[in-house]
């Protein structure tokens, strides 16, 4: 059965959830699933806003048919070729042969890598504006948010964005649309964190770029291909972009991103985490080994100082710690302090090798460096101390 939802009296979302994906993009763990936005404008032309993932394709096609109403479908409007929304594409082309494509050539070009000839494109400058009746739609480039064929359109008679990839989150919406049906801050937040970091963290300058386009636009709606549709307080997932992109952090507290073999590396960063809480400065550990990257990565992006702590393994970083640390240097983490703890029982590199890897980030301060023999001991508290009181100076910077 399908099921729809009006935005407007002319816009319906026809998106679909799929609680049991598990893994998205074959990387990052959705354990509240994901939502893949779709949606219909009933103009004079009809608009479909991009298609929906494989994995809800038939779910996706009765949303169609029904909003629909009858009706064929005049265009399908990509704003993003990544088959996540791509997919059902071909399938919905096939029950409607005459539909074209309204896309930028880039994404023509996309698409037909991936599904094919014999789809009928029209393909779309930057700022060409289509009419579709009522509604005037712009086409604007956004290339790397988060692939370089996107393009967002503003629907300037409702003022209406639908932006792609950004302002998306992970996870299924269940029925709540709306960003105000929920607890954003309490619920949300971190999701939407983790999906802008992950997905679109490495392209920050252009995330500004459409901002920028965005800020001389009068939105009263942001359509995302994920997560919820933004009517109110817009500027809430504005601002957490603004800040995303330019890569300057949430909260003035540290992340301590720690592997332990046996234990003692573990002990040391644990007794840093309770010095800086001494000096009212909050902090939060995160264990290598049990969690994965992507939270790491997130984690980096909303604190403002960054503590690593690992044994030398292999002569090297032990091997959790050094993906970790690649991994976070791939998607562009900048204007950090960063503090290094390293273990080593006859030859201790990490912290020169975890030194290296940091140091082709931009705009990194290192405030300090203790190197243990195997476990703390009790003269080497001060040297934590002394690191704690350097963490919390460069909160203050
Ligand atoms: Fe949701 Fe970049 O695809």
């Amino acid at each position: 059965m399908y099921s729809v939802r009006n935005i407007s009296d002319d816009l319906v979302y026809i998106g679909c959830d799929d609680r049991r994906c598990g893994i998205f993009e074959g990387v990052y763990s959705v354990p509240r699933g994901m939502s893949y936005n779709s949606y219909v404008l009933n103009d004079e032309k009809k608009v479909i806003f991009d298609t929906a993932d494989k994995a809800v394709t038939e779910k996706y096609i009765e949303n169609v048919i029904h909003a629909l109403n009858g009706s064929k479908p005049d265009y399908i409007a990509v704003t993003h070729a990544e088959p996540d929304h791509s997919a059902s594409l071909a399938a919905l082309l096939r029950l409607y042969p005459d539909t074209e494509v309204i896309c930028s050539a880039k994404a023509a070009a996309v698409i037909g890598q991936f599904y094919g000839g014999n789809i009928r494109f029209k393909t779309v400058a930057d700022n060409e504006v289509v009419s579709m009746g009522r509604h005037s739609l712009r086409f604007i480039s956004a290339p790397m948010v988060h692939w370089p064929e996107v393009m967002v359109i503003y629907d300037e008679t409702d003022k209406t964005l639908f932006s792609a990839d950004a302002f998306g989150s992970f996870g299924a919406l269940s029925g709540a649309l709306f960003a105000d049906e929920v607890d954003f801050s309490r619920d949300i937040l971190s999701e939407a964190r983790r999906y802008y970091c992950n997905i679109v963290g490495k392209y920050g300058l252009q995330v500004q770029s459409l901002l920028k386009k965005a800020s001389a636009l009068e939105i009263n709606t942001i359509c995302p291909l994920h997560g919820h549709v933004w009517r109110r307080d817009i500027d809430t997932i504005i601002e957490k972009y603004s800040r995303w992109s330019s890569y300057e952090p949430e909260d003035k507290e540290v992340l301590i991103a720690y592997a332990s073999v046996y234990g003692n590396t573990e002990n040391a960063a644990e007794i840093l985490s309770r010095m800086l809480f001494e000096r009212g400065v909050k902090a939060v550990m995160r264990d290598v080994s049990v969690d994965s990257n992507d939270i790491f990565i997130a984690e980096a992006f909303r604190c403002a100082a960054l503590v690593f702590a690992a044994p030398t393994y292999n002569a090297g970083i032990f091997v959790r710690m050094e993906e970790v640390l690649r991994d976070i240097a791939a998607h562009g983490i900048r204007k950090r302090s960063c503090a290094l703890i390293e273990n080593g029982s006859w030859a201790p590199v990490s912290a020169k090798q975890m030194t290296d890897i940091l140091s082709s980030c931009k705009e990194m301060t290192f405030t300090g460096t203790v190197t243990l023999k195997s476990a703390l001991t009790e003269a080497q508290l001060a040297e934590l101390e002394k690191l704690a009181d350097d963490i919390v100076a460069s909160l203050k910077e």
